[in-house]
C-alpha cells in the first residue's frame, strides 16, 4: 500500500459510528519520510473543521512546545489515535480506537520513524502500555521493534495545568538528546 492509496481509502472510512458527526477525516500531516511520528487522541472542533491535526488552541500550544527544540510540522509527523472527532471531545472509546488504529499502524509502517512520541495518556495506553501511568511515565523511554516509544503530557492538559510545564520542558529536553542519538538527519532540526 502507497500514502496516496491509503490516504483515499482513510478519507472514506465508515469503520465506527464517529463518521456519522465528523465534517472531516484528520489524517494526518508531515513528511512522509519523518523520523518523529507524534500521536494525539483525536481530532477536537478545529481539527474536525479543518481536517488537520493540532490546529486548535492545543495545537498552537504543541507547536510553540516543539520549535524549542527545533521541531515542528516540517520535520516531524503529526497523526491521532482516533482520525474523527469524538462528539463534545469526549475520549474515544475503545471500539473506536480498535476500528481505527490499522490506519495509524499502515501510516507508521510507511513512515518508518525513528521515535514516536504519545501525546497524552489515552495515545500511550495504546501505543505503549494498556496500564500506562501518564504523570508518573511520561518522559521514560523504552524500545519496541526497533523504534523508541514516550509519551509527553497532553498540550491540552498543559493549558489546563501550568504545573505540569517545567516536567514537560525536561522531556522535551530528553526527547532533544533521543533525537540526537537515534535519528539519521540531525540537520533536520537545528533551533533557530
Ligand atoms: N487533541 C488531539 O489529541 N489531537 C488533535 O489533533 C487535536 C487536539
Amino acid at each position: 500500500m502507497d500514502w496516496e492509496t491509503l490516504q483515499a481509502q482513510c478519507l472514506q472510512c465508515r469503520r465506527c459510528e464517529l463518521a456519522r458527526t465528523r465534517q472531516n477525516v484528520v489524517f494526518g500531516v508531515g513528511p512522509r519520510d519523518a523520523e518523529i511520528l507524534f500521536v494525539g487522541e483525536g481530532p477536537g472542533q478545529q481539527e474536525d473543521i479543518h481536517g488537520e491535526p493540532f490546529v486548535g488552541p492545543a495545537g498552537h500550544f504543541l507547536d510553540d512546545m516543539l520549535s524549542i527544540i527545533g521541531l515542528g510540522r516540517h520535520n516531524c509527523y503529526i497523526g491521532n489515535i482516533v482520525k474523527c472527532r469524538p462528539p463534545q471531545n469526549r475520549d474515544p472509546l475503545q471500539t473506536e480506537q480498535d476500528a481505527c488504529i490499522p490506519w495509524l499502524r499502515i501510516q507508521t509502517k510507511l513512515l518508518q520513524p525513528k521515535i514516536i512520541v504519545c501525546l497524552g495518556r489515552i495515545a500511550a495506553m495504546k501505543l505503549i502500555r494498556e496500564d500506562f501511568k501518564i504523570s508518573r511515565e511520561h518522559g521514560q523511554w523504552v524500545e519496541k521493534g526497533g523504534i523508541w516509544f514516550t509519551a509527553l503530557y497532553h498540550p491540552s492538559a498543559l493549558l489546563r495545568d501550568e504545573s505540569k510545564r517545567p516536567d514537560t520542558f525536561r522531556d522535551l529536553k530528553k526527547l532533544q538528546a533521543k533525537v540526537r542519538e537515534v535519528c539519521d538527519h540531525p540537520e533536520r532540526y537545528t533551533v533557530e
